[in-house]
């Protein structure tokens, strides 16, 4: 299993994550996508797009503002309740997530309890602790030319929310019929106390969430067909392996009151076992809430038998950020080629930020260069995601692309100017073909 330290440095090395504000000394929790992450970010959403969406004639898209009226937070519970058990260590001052410092403590910890359990402190050992307070996760700001209760405002903490303030206005425009669901990618604002193991835990960070909307009778086996809908898209289109993937059926005791099932699908990151996603079924929580706080019906009428019911929800969510991290770690390897060891992100072909490399073998030949633009300026025509390298020698250009993940080099020397061929370098097994630059 690789390590994190190496994942991490080899997204800084090649371009692909770096610490957000990195010139300053960086801001904790977030992170900037370079030249290869945006490719990379950007492929994974579209694919989970193209899946979920475009595919389906039942999921329809939408965006909403991040900024939202604050009554959407207090409908959801988010004002109230979207908080984390946070402990001072009164000795080095550091602060903690009590839940996370120890094993076996719930989010839902008292002082008290903590307190019994003789908790050193992560960073300096002593077991002085301060009172656990709750604290609120959404960060907050105001909105206008006036600081004052009356503006404030928060950037959201999940995507969910502008899906669900949105459900009328779908269902009025479009008339789906149910089962139909509404998705949204997009960024979420989470304060968290310790972000943590890179891009794992973030305090900005995007999320891709569907809201299935359901019959109340049919919640049971629409969960399954999600739930396989999502393992087909982790394994099958991100090209995770299974073996890295594990269902934890969350326990009732944890889930929320409302919710009857909630699945998280976990994946073996390089520090152990961590949520990828979860799905939850989420009853008709948030639609009553929504008619609640702002007085409107959201009952649903069935086109053909008049019949009106406020549908069911089935919810999966995933971070992008954090399936990142699971496609890294799933590529990431180490192993030897003639010889000499190296590192190779084994991406598939339909996420690699680059298909094809194509050099010259030699940059000072200008009939080599002519030849190999030639073919370049063709196969980028053709495909867009095609890179130029004709940097230090071939061997070190192998392993620059082996770590960006590039399925295929083409290399251009002195036969091709003789008979046409170009040599084809894979990466995963580093053997050689000569084909037509046309057979590619
Ligand atoms: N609407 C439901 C919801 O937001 P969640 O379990 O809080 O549920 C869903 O978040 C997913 O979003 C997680 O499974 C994870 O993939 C991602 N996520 C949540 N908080 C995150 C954070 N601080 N950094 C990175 N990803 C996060």
């Amino acid at each position: 299993m690789s390590k994190i330290e190496d994942i991490v440095s080899l997204c800084k090395r090649r371009g692909f994550i770096f610490q957000g504000s990195d010139v300053y000394g960086g801001m904790a929790g977030t992170w900037d996508f370079g030249p290869l992450g945006v490719v990379l970010k950007k492929k994974i959403m579209d694919l989970w797009w193209d899946y979920f969406v475009e595919r389906r004639e039942d999921i329809f898209g939408v965006d909403a503002a991040i900024i939202m009226n604050p009554r959407t937070w207090v409908a959801s519970g988010h004002t109230a309740t979207f908080s984390d058990p946070l402990v001072e260590c009164k000795a080095c001052h550091g602060r903690f997530r009590a839940d996370k410092i120890a094993d076996g403590i719930s989010e839902s910890v008292t002082t008290e309890e903590f307190r019994a359990l003789n908790v050193k402190c992560p960073t300096c050992g002593k077991s002085d602790w301060s009172e656990i307070r709750q604290f609120n996760m959404m960060f907050e700001t105001h909105v206008g030319p006036v600081t004052d209760d009356t503006s404030i405002a928060y950037l959201r903490p999940e995507t969910a929310q502008g899906i669900f303030t949105n459900y009328k206005n779908v269902v009025d425009t479009i008339y789906p019929d149910v089962p139909f669901g509404i998705a949204q990618q997009g960024k979420a604002f989470r304060n968290e106390i310790s972000p943590r193991d890179f891009i794992l835990r973030d305090r900005e960070c995007s999320q891709m969430e569907i809201e299935y909307f359901v019959r109340p009778d049919d919640w049971e086996s629409q969960f399954e067909k999600m739930l396989s809908a999502q393992h087909d898209f982790l394994e099958n289109v991100m090209g995770l392996s299974g073996e890295l993937i594990h269902e934890y059926e969350v326990p009732a005791e944890d889930r929320a009151h409302y919710s009857k099932r909630t699945v998280d699908i976990e994946f073996d990151y390089p520090n152990g076992k961590e949520e990828l996603m979860g799905i939850a079924y989420r009853g008709s929580f948030d639609l009553d809430n929504i008619a609640r706080e702002s007085g409107k019906n959201m009952e649903y009428r069935d086109k053909v038998t008049g019949e009106t019911f406020v549908p069911h929800v089935i919810e999966p969510s995933i971070g992008v950020e954090r399936l990142i991290l699971a496609v890294l770690t799933n590529a990431y390897a180490e192993d030897e080629v003639g010889g000499s060891a190296r590192i190779v992100l084994r991406l598939p072909e339909n996420l690699a930020p680059y298909r094809f490399c194509v050099s010259p073998l030699l940059k000072n030949k200008p009939e080599l260069v002519t030849k190999a633009r030639e073919i370049y300026q063709d196969l980028r025509e053709k495909y867009g995601n095609v890179t130029w390298d004709d940097s230090g020698n071939i061997g070190k250009r192998y392993r620059k692309q082996d770590e960006i993940g590039t399925p295929k080099c083409v290399v251009i020397d002195f036969d091709t100017l003789e008979d046409g061929t170009v040599t084809v370098r894979d990466r995963d097994t580093a053997t050689q073909v000569r084909v037509k630059p046309e057979e590619l």
